[in-house]
């Protein structure tokens, strides 16, 4: 049959050129489709003689499966042409790491009052919490500060703005944790053992001091519970928060009116070198204010003297952090440094927990 050759060369040389399973596509309809070239010599057997036909029939069979096993081999050419493309295009690190890198950070202060609720959850002493803006009932009276008490005045307190003529007594920005202890007791009764970790707030600007702080109040409150058990308390705590062995505590007599008898703790220290070792050396640090809860505070928080009796502290969270962490500046606390918190800044993966580690 004439032309077998012409078309076989064609064809082939089409599917070889083929850039594409489109363009192979092409190819296959151009040739085997129903209106295919091959196809239609096919046809043209119905019209042959038995003799030319029995020449013809087989090598136009040989051509149509010449021609599609060449289809089918280019098409296994190009897949894996596709495939090897792509393996290339999509490559992907598996080193490299899951996540993007972290770029927020716990502030100092979140930090340390987890880690001083960790160590006080150990030693059995609840969270307790209060509002920010106090009646000064509970910010004063009830802690026993009478009006003409000059801690009213002492403390700095911001009064809240009073509506013209609303005679009720004013609300304050609390100046201290202390009123906590007045609404623990209310809530929960004797006996009683939370800290209180918050806000507060004074009129006061230096490099020690800004108008809002933070505190941890501490209450302990049974049946016979003494200074030395305070002692017990503070000195297991500062040993834990500082990651020492042993911290020694010197308690210095003081006033507060919310306690009797009351003492400023010290805790012992060296600067050898410039460079605080808490728990060791000659030097003492001033950390906080304690002492045995007064009766009328007592009475306040709807707890009978006559029955009960326990310790309180109030100690600055804002402080201690600036001496664990060695940080020079309260202010920088509250000025949303970012370069600063980056650098004072804790894991937010990392919980302080007294079996992992506190301030890893
Ligand atoms: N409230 C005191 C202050 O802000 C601190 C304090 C002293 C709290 C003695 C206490 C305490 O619970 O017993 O300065």
């Amino acid at each position: 049959m004439d032309g077998l050759d012409t078309l076989r060369g064609r064809y082939l040389g089409a599917i070889a050129d083929a850039a594409d399973e489109a363009a192979l596509e092409a190819v296959r309809l151009a040739a085997l489709g129903k209106k295919g070239e091959v196809s239609l010599k096919m046809r043209e057997l119905g019209r042959m003689s038995p003799e030319e036909r029995q020449s013809a029939g087989p090598a136009l069979n040989a051509l149509k499966d010449e021609i599609a096993s060449a289809i089918s081999a280019a098409k296994a050419g190009l897949q894996d042409a596709a495939l090897a493309e792509r393996l290339r295009a999509e490559w992907l690190d598996v080193t490299l790491p899951p996540r993007p890198a972290q770029t927020g950070t716990i502030h100092p202060i979140s930090q340390v009052t987890e880690e001083v609720a960790a160590i006080f959850g150990d030693l059995g002493f609840g969270v307790a919490e209060g509002p920010q803006i106090e009646t000064d009932w509970y910010n004063f009276d009830a802690l026993n500060i009478r009006p003409e008490h000059p801690a009213r005045t002492e403390m700095d307190t911001f009064y809240m703005h009073r509506a013209e003529g609303d005679n009720r007594p004013p609300h304050v920005l609390r100046t201290h944790t202390s009123p906590v202890q007045i609404r623990a007791m209310q809530a929960q009764g004797a006996p009683i053992r939370v800290i209180a970790p918050g806000r507060v707030y004074r009129s006061d600007f230096d490099q020690t001091h800004t108008p809002m702080f933070n505190q941890v109040e501490g209450l302990a409150i049974d049946r016979d519970i003494s200074m030395a058990n305070l002692k017990w308390v503070l000195e297991e705590f500062f040993a834990a928060f500082f990651e020492v062995d042993g911290v020694e505590t010197r308690f210095r007599a003081s006033h507060f009116p919310f306690t009797e008898p009351s003492a400023e703790v010290d805790i012992r220290c060296s600067w050898a070198g410039g460079q605080l070792r808490v728990g060791e050396g000659d030097d003492w640090l001033e950390v906080l204010g304690s002492g045995m809860v007064h009766p009328h505070v007592l009475r306040s928080g709807g707890i009978d003297p006559e029955q009960w009796q326990g310790f309180a502290f109030g100690m600055g969270i804002d402080r201690i952090a600036m001496l664990k962490y060695g940080i020079p500046d309260l202010r920088a606390f509250f000025d949303s440094d970012l370069r600063w918190l980056r650098h004072y800044g804790f894991s937010a993966l990392q919980t302080p927990t007294l079996y992992a580690g506190l301030g890893a």
